[in-house]
């Protein structure tokens, strides 16, 4: 597979040394791919079922799960993507911009500035604009959201995808992305709509 064609708006397209970190030469559709994918974040939502999680705001657990969601993929998993992309901060920074947003994290579980939902939508949209892995980070951010959600809140998880496939382009996809993209401007009414914050 020498290329991705279909990516829905506002994905990441991989580029040729992301692809080389393919652990199966004989895909060639997007729809593969995304079936294999699958099939390999199923195996990594067993994992964190079956785990107690410690630390949710964790460097670690933030890698661990994407290695888990995405390592029978992908041989990059779980390492922190070293390419600019066309979302996401200058790679250089990925580490220090995770520990500075996990500490605010840790901040607003413990003195509750905001209500759970909106902390949860400030940090998904913070780690996905922080874009820490190559490929994956909304799958991947949405599912950390909701273990943030559940181990520092008690809350229940967020209804992503709202009866639509997040993944495809559809009309619950396309409120997400614009919701991302006015809380990239400093607006986060829309994605506190989103996550049914109000
Ligand atoms: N303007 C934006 N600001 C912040 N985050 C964004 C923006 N546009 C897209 N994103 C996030 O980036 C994700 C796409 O990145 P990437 O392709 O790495 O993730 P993915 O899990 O492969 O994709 P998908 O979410 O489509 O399944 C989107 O799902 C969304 O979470
Ligand atoms: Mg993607």
């Amino acid at each position: 597979m020498s290329g991705i064609i279909g990516e829905p708006d506002g994905a990441t397209p991989l580029d040729p040394d992301d692809l080389e970190g393919l652990k199966f030469k004989h895909i060639k559709t997007r729809g593969e791919l995304d079936e294999l994918e699958q099939v390999n974040i199923q195996s990594g939502l067993q994992w964190l079922s079956r785990i107690r999680i410690k630390d949710v705001l964790s460097e670690e657990f933030i890698r661990t799960l994407h290695k888990r969601m995405f390592g029978d993929v992908w041989s990059w998993a779980g390492t922190f993507r070293s390419t600019e992309k066309n979302i996401g901060i200058d790679p250089i920074q990925i580490g220090e911009q995770l520990r500075m947003l996990l500490d605010d994290a840790r901040y607003w579980a413990e003195h509750e500035p905001y209500p759970p939902l909106e902390a949860a939508a400030r940090f998904h949209h913070r780690i996905v604009q922080i874009h820490c892995f190559p490929n994956g980070n909304g799958r991947h951010a949405r599912i950390a959201t909701d273990a943030y959600l559940q181990e520092r809140f008690a809350h229940p998880p967020i209804d992503w995808a709202g009866g639509f496939d997040l993944m495809q382009s559809n009309e619950r996809r396309d409120e997400y992305i614009a919701a991302l993209r006015a809380a990239d401007a400093g607006d986060y009414e829309p994605l506190l709509s989103f996550v049914g914050a109000d």
